[in-house]
């Protein structure tokens, strides 16, 4: 694969995702249809919704949506779409098969609930909840449920999580006591990273507010909370819950690590003061009980290294960035004759191998398990941030979450 098809092909897994219920074991046949519907389609909820749309034997006949205008954009794209304004009108329709969830994270635990408990598989958005006890409460769900459960966690799919397992399998790596990595990112001055206009449609008229809030303080409708939700930490869980979890996520599953037993956050709001709350320059750093710390590091006033991740081991280096390969350099000391690599493994598609569970009803590459994980590693973070002290697995698990 060239540099610039492997980029495409990435683009459109980190694009695509699709949820598909199928009902009985086996692949899908050229004449099978699947029936999808799709809860809070905003700007997550577009792109896979432009994704969902394109995958062969998938009908997508449903959206719903507290705001008109989504309704809408989905109905002058999908022409015979039906839409509803509450979620649950969609789950109580029988012939739907699959749900796909990218509503704000806060609402996150109540539509992953409910969309199993109305017996659909779900494609649900990372992060998989706002707080740790939902987390919990959507895993044990999944457990006993017996519909196919996908996180939207799409480096989960990618060929060099492949790679990186086998090399660490192999024993390469050697003794891994570090993982660093990062994620940056840059705007114009003045301009604040996630900062969207509010659209002048966006009224008490065309909002269900009440439903937005989902349990939050009852207050006047407020256009601007509504469309930048994720600067707010009512709502949000800030870059952590935004990115973080994705690459917690996947080093998680390339060493196979359990729950982080501590965790540490530093940062502010340095980069633009503009009246957010959740930190746009964050340190954190992640303790196992593996004897292993993972650091992550974040800014919004510098996008230099974009986002990358380095397993550090006695016996080699991992290096991986988002849109390439895994790269492999021995530690001469442990090593002499080791070699230099480069992966080789193509990514998957997030969506295709989603689909192709939901015929064989097998295990998705993303499910319940590594979204809980990954969850609570992020609401660790943001809790330690917020009581600015280190924090322990135990005591993150005691805080009771204020919503
Ligand atoms: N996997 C990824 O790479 C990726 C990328 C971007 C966003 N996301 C995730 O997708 C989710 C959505 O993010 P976004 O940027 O699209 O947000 P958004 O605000 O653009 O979209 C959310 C949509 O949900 C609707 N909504 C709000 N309350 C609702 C309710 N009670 N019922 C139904 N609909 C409701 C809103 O009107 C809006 O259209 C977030 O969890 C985010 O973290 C994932």
């Amino acid at each position: 694969m060239t540099d610039q098809t492997r980029r495409t092909f990435l683009k459109q897994a980190a694009i695509g995702a699709a949820v598909l219920a199928y009902p009985s074991s086996k692949a899908l046949g050229a004449n099978d249809r699947v029936r999808v519907g799709m809860i809070g389609v905003g700007d997550r909820g577009n792109d896979l919704l432009d994704q969902v749309v394109k995958v062969p034997n998938v009908d997508l006949v449903a959206m719903a949506d507290v705001y008109s205008r989504r309704r809408d954009q989905a109905k002058s794209k999908v022409p015979g779409i039906k839409t509803l304004d509450d979620y649950r009108r969609l789950l109580d329709m029988k012939d739907i098969d699959g749900v796909i969830v990218a509503s704000p994270l806060h609402i996150h635990a109540r539509h992953f609930l409910d969309t199993l408990a109305a017996g659909k598989d779900l494609y649900a958005e990372k992060t998989m909840t706002w707080s740790i006890p939902e987390a919990d409460k959507c895993l044990a769900a999944a457990k006993s449920s017996d519909r196919v459960v996908q996180i939207g966690l799409q480096h989960e799919s990618s060929g060099a999580l492949v790679d990186s397992k086998q090399l660490i399998k192999d024993g390469a790596v050697g003794k891994v006591t570090h993982v660093e990595s990062w994620m940056s990112r840059n705007t114009p001055h003045g301009k604040g990273q996630w900062v969207r206009p509010v659209p002048s449609d966006c009224t008490p008229q065309n909002v269900d507010w009440k439903a937005f809030l989902n349990g939050r303080p009852d207050r006047p409708f407020d256009g601007f909370k509504l469309i930048n939700w994720r600067l707010f930490w009512e709502f949000s869980g800030g870059n952590c819950a935004e990115n973080m979890v994705h690459q917690i996520a996947w080093i998680m599953s390339a060493l196979d690590l359990p729950l982080p037993s501590a965790a540490y956050m530093s940062g502010g709001v340095f980069s633009e003061k503009d009246g957010r709350e959740v930190p746009d320059t964050i340190a954190v750093t992640l303790d196992f009980p593996t004897d292993m710390v993972v650091t992550w590091q974040s800014t919004f006033s510098n996008k230099h290294y974009e986002l990358g991740d380095r397993i550090l081991g006695s016996d080699g280096t991992v290096e991986h960035h988002f849109d390439e390969a895994a790269q492999y350099w021995p530690e001469r000391v442990n090593r002499p004759s080791g070699e230099a690599t480069r992966g080789k493994t193509h990514d998957q598609d997030h969506m295709r191998s989603c689909i192709e569970c939901v015929g064989s009803r097998s295990q998705p590459i993303g499910p319940a398990e590594i979204g809980d994980r990954s969850a609570i590693a992020v609401h660790m973070a943001n809790l330690s941030y917020k009581s600015k002290r280190r924090i322990t697995m135990e005591e993150a698990k005691a805080v009771k979450p204020e919503f």
